[in-house]
This record gives C-alpha cells, structure tokens and sequence, in this order.
C-alpha cells in the first residue's frame, strides 16, 4: 500500500470509529493556540475565497462560510469528505467539498486568497505540498495551518507510548520543514505555543486542565519571549506562509 492509501485508509476508520476523542481529551491545553488560529484565518475573510486544506470532518469550514468566506474544503479521505458535506448541509452553509490529495490540487494557479489547514503539514511530503500552496494561493495571499512539532522529549515519549493514534508516515514539523518553507514563500513566520503548559494534558479533568493550562501558557509565552532556544521545544506551532 503507498503512503496516500495508508493515510486514507487509517483517517476512513479514525473517522467512522471514535479514535479521535481518545486523543481530543488531551486538548484542552492546546486552546490558546487553537482561538490564535482560529482568529488569524477569521481575520477580515468576508468575501475572500478560502480553502481548507486536509480538513477531516470540516473544522472550520462552516464558522469561515458563516464569516462570509468563499470555502472549499479538501481531504483524501472519502469519509471526511462526506462528514463534511453532511455537516455543510445541517449547518445550512455552501462549501464545496473535494476528495483530493493535497500534494497535487486539481485547481488552477492563484485560486485562493488563504488556505487554512490543521494537523494537515505534517502527514504530507513538504516540498509536493509547499509547491502546491504556493501555486493556488493569489500573490499576497496567506496560508494558516495549526501543527505538532518534533523536539519536545515529553511529547515525543507520548508519542512513541502511542503509535496506534498516529500513521507511519506522519511527522511533527522540524526546523528543516521551516527552512524548506522559506524556498517556496517571501514570509515565513512561525508562532509557538505550550512548554510548560504541556503539565496541564497530565491532568484528567477537563476544567482542571483549562484552569492550569490559562496561567502557564501565560509562563510559556513569557519563555518564548526571553529564551527564544525554548520556541524549539514547543508543542504546537501556528505557521503562516505567505507570498508577495
Ligand atoms: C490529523 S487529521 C486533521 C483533520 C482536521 N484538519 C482537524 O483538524 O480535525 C489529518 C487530515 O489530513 C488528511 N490527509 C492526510 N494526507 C492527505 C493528503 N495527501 N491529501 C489530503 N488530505 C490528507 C487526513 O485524511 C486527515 O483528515
């Protein structure tokens, strides 16, 4: 089976089964960067088309086509896509939605004034990927994705103790991955979030783990900010790649 076969087949089950909430339940830590997402590809969207790229179930597509965005959304996985087209239609918005593969987009070149995308990056080859961003994105247009990164050690032992929760051909973005990205984009700019913030997913309670999670990313953003070496240990990144 090839790498795109593997990663449909593993999200049509992740999606038709309740894989995912096992995971979800560690997720309360992540809402700071989670809203910072969510504001930054809500930002002025009224009339300006967007895609959502790799997006499972559709995360945002509806609150982006409520927003007054022209959505399309696009995943390999045929259950998503149809999950999405469900969702589309209870939630009484228009997305169009696209069994796709994002490596290589059927859509003309300058198609998109944003692309939006989470925990899509980092299942894909990159350089495919950023050739294609940088193709359907309009000059000036702007690409938002939410992503893990690979270089903390207390993650990455999480991760080792869960293989089952990942695809083999996943990987947590890495600085190359940046570096990479500067050869396809003008602006590459990576924001980070959750060091010792990361304390917080230990603790079962949903609320408990909100109501610590509030004052240490506070700490974390403080950390980023004096010892910038610790951005690398940082969890999640919000990366935005634009070309001018
Ligand atoms: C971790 S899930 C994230 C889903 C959704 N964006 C979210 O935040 O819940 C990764 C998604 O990437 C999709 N995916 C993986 N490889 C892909 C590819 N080559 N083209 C399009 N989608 C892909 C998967 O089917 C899955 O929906």
């Amino acid at each position: 089976m090839n790498r795109l076969d593997r990663e449909k087949e593993f999200h049509n089950e992740a999606f038709a089964t309740d894989k995912r909430k096992k995971v979800k339940k560690y997720y309360k830590t992540t809402d700071r960067s989670k809203k910072f997402y969510r504001d930054k590809i809500h930002e002025n969207i009224a009339g300006l088309s967007v895609l959502e790229y790799g997006c499972g179930p559709g995360s945002q597509a509806f609150s982006l086509a409520k927003a007054g965005a022209k959505v399309t959304a696009i995943d390999i996985s045929d259950v998503a896509i149809e999950q999405t087209k469900e969702e589309a239609v209870r939630q009484g918005v228009e997305v169009a939605c696209h069994v796709m593969d994002a490596e290589d987009l059927t859509f003309d070149d300058s198609s998109f004034d944003r692309v939006c995308g989470s925990g899509i990056l980092h299942h894909l080859d990159l350089e495919r990927c950023y050739k294609e961003l940088s193709r359907v994105l309009k000059p000036g247009g702007l690409g938002i994705f939410f992503e893990p990164l690979g270089y903390n050690p207390v993650i990455n032992l999480y991760r080792q103790m869960t293989p089952d929760l990942r695809t083999d051909d996943e990987h947590p973005l890495l600085n190359e991955d940046f570096e990479l990205a500067k050869t396809y984009f003008d602006e590459v700019t990576p924001h980070f979030f959750h060091l010792t913030s990361i304390a917080a997913s230990f603790i079962p309670a949903a609320s408990a783990q909100s109501a610590l999670a509030r004052p240490l990313n506070g700490l974390d953003s403080i950390l980023f900010e004096t010892l910038p070496f610790m951005k690398k240990y940082a969890w999640i990144t919000v990366l935005e790649l634009r070309s001018l």
